[in-house]
């Protein structure tokens, strides 16, 4: 028999976040060592025939926080049905004034603020002591095949799309004060969100590649002159950005299936779970 993925092999996995909670479909929900995922896993047909995982990061209801969000069970399970690449959605508020609300963006760094603060790493709690790279936290290739895509689909829809930049994750669920905003502006900083990790870290050590499309729904609160961001900023143009991030979706997931599962878009040996595992010689 052929291991070969075939079409009706889930191959692509979507982690919907604020503003994205469904594609529709039939539904799983695998139990794994970390429990349940945020939302049971919807099989959607997109297209027709061709199956693409989708799981809602803070639930269907919106119930999961960003620091509640079971992120090792959402990682495990998509896992454990297969998924060999994921496509994350987030808000993120702006550190930069050409980063518009409303535009999307496609990371290549992080910064870690919530780091010690949430679980990240499936070895937590064993006696297997596991080291895995992270120095470019997105998987490449699939970054790059992206930012084609995602740029011909927001074309059509007059919205910018801006790539190569760094994301700061922060642990909430307060926004910024205005002097972290600017600190992490210096640092370097070009978007800011709660999300994106530990996901990005469980994706790599499950061996999985992991790429962002963020949506900027605020300037955060660096700017002087203006009003720091509220929640009600995030939502309402969350809400604005809903069909689009809909059409980016669709768009992108017609070929993606296709494009994994004739290889040559993921990078090889990302992962670390075998690689990693320190063992005296
Ligand atoms: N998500 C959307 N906007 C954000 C902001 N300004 N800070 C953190 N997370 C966000």
């Amino acid at each position: 028999m052929s291991n070969e993925p075939s079409n009706s092999t889930v191959l692509v996995g979507v982690i919907g976040g604020s503003g994205l909670y469904n594609l529709g479909g039939l539904t799983v929900n695998p139990e794994t060592p970390w429990g349940y995922p945020s939302s049971p896993i919807t099989i959607a047909s997109l297209p027709p025939g061709i199956p693409i995982a989708f799981l809602a990061r803070h639930g269907t209801q919106h119930t999961y926080s960003p620091s509640s969000v079971p992120a090792r069970a959402n990682i495990a399970a998509l896992k454990s049905i297969g998924v060999k690449a994921i496509l994350a959605f987030s808000a993120v508020g702006s550190l930069r004034e050409d980063i518009k609300p409303g535009d999307f963006i496609i990371p290549s760094q992080i910064i870690d603020r919530t780091k010690g603060i949430r679980p990240a790493s499936f070895f937590e709690g064993t006696s297997v002591v596991a080291h895995a790279g992270f120095g470019d936290p997105f998987d490449g290739k699939l970054t790059s095949w992206l930012m084609q895509e995602v740029r011909k689909s927001l074309k059509e829809k007059n919205v910018d799309l801006h790539v190569d930049k760094c994301v700061v994750c922060m642990e909430g669920p307060q926004f910024s004060t205005r002097a972290e905003s600017t600190m992490y502006r210096q640092w370097g900083g070009d978007i800011i969100n709660m999300s994106v990790l530990p996901e990005a870290k469980l994706a790599r050590e499950a061996e999985l590649s992991y790429a962002l499309i963020a949506t900027a729904t605020d300037y955060d609160s660096w700017r002087p002159n203006e009003a720091a961001v509220t929640a009600a900023d995030v939502v309402k143009t969350l809400k604005k950005n809903a069909d689009i991030s809909r059409h980016v979706a669709a768009v992108v997931l017609t070929d993606l299936h296709a494009a994994v599962a004739e290889g040559g878009i993921l990078t090889d040996s990302i992962g670390c779970m075998r690689s990693a595992i320190v063992r005296p010689a």
